[in-house]
């Protein structure tokens, strides 16, 4: 953090959500300035540092808001139109900063159904879910919008308050059995640390296009597994995929229709961050305070 915190002036997170609150406590820990947005209004004893951020309704930051604005994080997905909310509001305001890095979080949908097989930086992107899609075309046009964009493709991202144990916890976890099936993964923390090793580097270092990923794609009920003996507590039951297909949600089937795995080896190897959390045992670990840590081959 040391290097990332003395080289950002004052940073703007554009959707204060999961991932982007998470930025923002790891930049205001290490005393980087820091605004994120939101779309609903602000309560007048709001903590400084949140700005309202609402382009449907024409609710923009002003030009004083955005002063000394060297780095921006945009978190916020396409809208229901498939339209990049930012750029068809904001592009005109963020080209009059003098910004060093801009990072749009996507996702490794753009590269659709492999199958299982790896895909890296470098694999052709063939989405097939109409909001992939979309994400490509966003991706396409933040390439294209003249400010030092860099693409950072997400897989499914766990950590504090959204994993198996949480879902254990809650009721909400389900035992989906999908022969083959796999699922790539990030902790939140390692997308903070993996942005910010980033914004370290000098920006010819800087990879238009990364993956964020762990090193240990694997099914759902690997997770759950590990949870429910983290937990000490049973099991769900047992369900297999094509007999409650039916009964999902169509947003739900849609994530168990394809199958793939992220590779963050040029994250790792080429840029040089160590991941905090390899797999979801080191991940799932520190949820509930004891380290457990990978299996150990002997
Ligand atoms: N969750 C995953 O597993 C996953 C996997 C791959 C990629 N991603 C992508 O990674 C990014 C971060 O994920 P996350 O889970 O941290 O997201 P999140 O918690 O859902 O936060 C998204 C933020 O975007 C804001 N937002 C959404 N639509 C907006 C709009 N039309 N106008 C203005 N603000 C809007 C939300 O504002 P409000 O607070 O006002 O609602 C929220 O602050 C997202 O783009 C997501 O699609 C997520």
């Amino acid at each position: 953090m040391p290097a990332a915190a003395a080289a950002i002036g004052r940073m703007l997170v554009l959707g204060g959500g999961y991932t982007g609150r998470r930025m923002a406590e790891a930049l205001e820990r290490a005393g980087v300035p820091v605004v994120l947005t939101r779309r609903q209004p602000l309560a007048s004893q709001e903590r400084p540092g949140w700005l309202r951020f609402d382009p449907h309704q024409g609710v923009l930051p002003s030009p004083q808001d955005l002063l000394g604005i060297t780095h921006v994080l945009v978190t916020i997905p396409p809208d229901a139109g498939g339209r990049d909310p930012v750029l068809d509001a904001l592009l005109a305001r963020l080209l009059e900063l003098p910004l060093d890095w801009l990072g749009y979080l996507s996702t490794t949908g753009v590269y659709g159904d492999t199958g299982g097989a790896w895909v890296d930086e470098s694999s052709p992107t063939r989405p097939l879910l109409e909001r992939s899609r979309a994400r490509l075309a966003c991706e396409e046009a933040w390439r294209r919008s003249g400010l030092p964009v860099q693409v950072l493709r997400l897989p499914g991202i766990y950590g504090p308050g959204r994993n198996p144990l949480e879902n254990l916890r809650n009721g909400t976890a389900r035992l989906i059995h999908k022969p083959g099936q796999v699922f790539s993964r990030i902790h939140v923390d390692d997308i903070v640390g993996g942005l910010l090793h980033c914004i370290a580097l000098p920006a010819v270092r800087r990879p238009e296009t990364l993956i964020l990923a762990d090193r240990f794609p694997c099914p759902s009920s690997e997770l759950l597994g590990l949870a429910a003996h983290l937990l000490g507590c049973p099991l769900p039951p047992f369900e297999r995929f094509d007999e409650v297909a039916p009964s999902m949600s169509g947003m739900a089937r849609s994530f168990w229709s394809e199958n793939r795995r992220a590779c963050s080896r040029l994250l790792r190897r080429g840029l040089g961050y160590r991941l905090l959390y390899p797999s979801y045992w080191e991940g799932l670990s520190s949820g509930v305070g004891s380290f457990f840590g990978a299996p150990k081959i002997l």
